[in-house]
């Protein structure tokens, strides 16, 4: 598609003053009355609001099992639109959160690439998310810049038509909701051996880049003893910011390139692939940094309770042999984006009570 014009930039008062400030003093900005709002960055979750997402999640997939249960949770919402404005790709995260819509009857519009919307004449993404909101109830974006949704979320709410916005990835910064899918993945994984709490977990590949382990360092502050090791080669190593937050919070936190060193240690191995959308780094991952790749001749050397998860998308760091493993987790990682969406969704709009007096 011919690009007509170049994006029209647009200046908005007090933005800076707001975007610089500590996510601490911004987090009341994206709420409203009792309840988070917009969804824009992990540090808003506390431990409360984790373990009644994850009770909500699993009554809605109870709920889903049963015909009868799918007809009620479609009828809690029909009167709802949402926009699935994702110009950054995305396989799960577009269609966990659109069936997550569809699942609790919300009907739904998307744009997939600037190229295709009135941007390409112009217009400021300000301006077009504006325009979303004239039409629907709920954005939820995906951007390659950073502070994207922020933005969005902060320009909407100083307008008489605010809609909640959710981050569904803005740039290498954070993923909020792929931290709550890992939590909850976590938590079932665990389910039988005390949650989450006392947990050791490793994080390997590209944390200086990868927004999903960002998200869920922070998420860790939430949860009693857990100790993380970050395992990373030097040029991928977790940035300073995270590390200075996990002190603060008194997490402990090793970090290594010895990664065949730490498995016998952990109690989850949560994978990444080197995210090459961001810089110019070696694209061929079957010879670039194997010692980061977890293969079958690993597995004798984990725990047997050892959870393994990745956010996906999967380049070479976890041999495909390795998914009949009952303890790969990520598959079913994926689908419990899905049901934690949703009952995001279902929180945000407030029919979170109804469905669980549906199983009361
Ligand atoms: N985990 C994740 O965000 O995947 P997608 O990029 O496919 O949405």
């Amino acid at each position: 598609m011919e690009k007509y014009a170049e994006q029209t930039q647009q200046e908005f008062e007090g933005w800076e003053e707001f975007f610089n400030k500590p996510v601490d003093e911004k987090v009341n900005a994206f709420r409203s009355g009792d309840r988070i709002y917009d969804v824009i960055y992990a540090q808003q979750f506390d431990r409360k609001f984790l373990d009644y997402l994850c009770r909500l999640a699993d009554s809605i997939r109870l709920l889903a099992k049963t015909k009868v249960g799918q007809s009620k949770l479609r009828h809690l919402l029909p009167h709802k639109r949402a926009m699935l404005y994702f110009v950054q790709p995305s396989t799960r995260t577009f269609l966990s959160f659109q069936n997550a819509c569809h699942i609790l009857g919300i009907t739904t519009s998307e744009t997939r690439g600037t190229s295709t919307s009135s941007e390409v004449k112009g217009e400021s993404p300000e301006d077009t998310i504006r325009t979303f909101a004239s039409y629907v109830d709920l954005i939820i974006s995906r951007h390659p810049e950073a502070g994207f949704a922020e933005k969005t979320a902060w320009v909407l709410n100083q307008t008489d038509h605010p809609v909640p916005v959710l981050n569904g990835g803005s740039g290498p910064d954070q993923h909020p909701t792929q931290a709550l899918l890992d939590i909850y993945t976590l938590e079932r994984e665990f389910r039988t051996i005390g949650g989450l709490d006392g947990k050791k977990i490793a994080m390997v590949g590209d944390l200086k880049r990868g927004r999903t382990v960002r998200s869920l360092s922070y998420l860790m502050k939430n949860y009693q003893d857990i100790e993380l090791v970050y395992v990373a080669p030097e040029i991928f190593k977790m940035k300073d910011d995270i590390k200075e937050f996990l002190d603060k919070h008194r997490i402990p936190f090793t970090e290594t390139e010895d990664f065949e060193s730490i498995m016998p240690d952990v109690d989850a191995i949560y994978m990444t692939r080197i995210q090459n959308e961001y810089g110019s780094d070696p694209t061929s991952e079957a010879e670039t940094f194997p010692q980061f790749h977890l293969r079958p001749h690993h597995l004798p050397k984990i725990q047997t309770h050892c959870a393994i998860l990745h956010p996906l998308p999967r380049r070479y760091e976890i041999d495909i042999r390795i998914d009949k493993y009952p303890r790969a987790a990520y598959w079913r990682q994926e689908r419990c984006g899905m049901w934690i969406r949703a009952a995001l969704i279902a929180y945000i709009f407030r029919v979170d009570d109804e469905i669980l007096d549906e199983l009361s």
